[in-house]
């Protein structure tokens, strides 16, 4: 995760930074991304509100609601992918138009993460974009399942918690998360209505106290890359 000094993840301090060319985008990039970096996820997961504000843009799908029934089950796809945008979308709300994502010089497949609820209708309509989708819980995120059937089925080792604020809150409460990288930039803006880092949200997740190690510390002008081990729950 990319932050600002006050703690924030998107909002008027990433453009002063960028206006200013200070890199740290750059060095957010590189860390998760880059064929030399540091981590080399096979998959990132993603808010459904991060999906939306940057790739789908609050569009509805359009659904055929009298859509033959799909099989019962995950949709699977019959070769894996080297690189999955994993997309937690419990009420299955996005309108994507094709099966891949690009997001700067990384293009991945989409995979969406759904529940029981979501409809028939929606289900078709990933199908017949050729997105795959794995189910976990009734009407509630199972995200412990989703972790595992990542692993089972798509054979993931490393995926990167990618945001936002209420994503990584509920899987760092959940005990879902080992490790946090965090680009500080050296920018802030002070907006009282912007998602910051971790949020707790009612239902999801609450805001017992959670504490880190610090791990390491490396200085790159004016920004710097934190990384702690996130200590388990007392
Ligand atoms: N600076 C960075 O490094 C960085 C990285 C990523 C994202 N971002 C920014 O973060 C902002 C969005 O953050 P956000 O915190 O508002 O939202 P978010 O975490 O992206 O998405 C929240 C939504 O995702 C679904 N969701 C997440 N966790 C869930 C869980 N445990 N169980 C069930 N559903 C779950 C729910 O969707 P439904 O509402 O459909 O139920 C929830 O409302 C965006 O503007 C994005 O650009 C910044």
């Amino acid at each position: 995760m990319e932050t600002s000094l006050d703690g924030k993840i998107t909002g008027p301090f990433m453009q002063a930074a960028d206006d200013n060319y200070q890199g740290d985008g750059d060095l957010f990039y590189h860390i998760a991304f880059d064929d030399d970096g540091y981590y080399h996820p096979q998959g990132w997961l993603s808010g459904r509100t991060t999906t939306d504000d940057n790739f789908t843009h609050y569009a509805k799908p359009q659904l055929d609601e009298n859509a033959a029934p799909v099989p019962d089950g995950d949709f699977i796809p019959t070769t894996i992918a080297p690189q999955y945008y994993i997309s937690i979308d419990p009420h299955g709300k996005l309108a994507w138009t094709t099966n891949q994502m690009t997001f700067m010089a990384t293009t991945a497949q989409v995979l969406e993460v759904l529940t029981s609820q979501v409809s028939n209708a929606y289900k078709a309509f990933l199908r017949q974009l050729d997105i795959p989708y794995i189910i976990a819980g009734d009407t509630e995120l199972d995200a412990p399942l989703a972790m595992k059937k990542l692993k089972d089925l798509f054979h993931m080792e490393t995926v990167m918690l990618g945001g936002g604020g209420v994503l990584n809150w509920s899987f760092i409460q959940q005990g879902l998360c080992d490790e946090l990288s965090l680009v500080l930039s050296n920018a802030a803006d002070g907006s009282t209505d912007t998602p910051t880092l971790f949020s707790a949200v009612p239902g999801l997740s609450s805001t017992t106290p959670r504490t880190f190690t610090l791990k390491n510390v490396e200085a790159h002008d004016n920004f710097v890359w934190l990384r702690y081990l996130i200590d388990p729950k007392k």
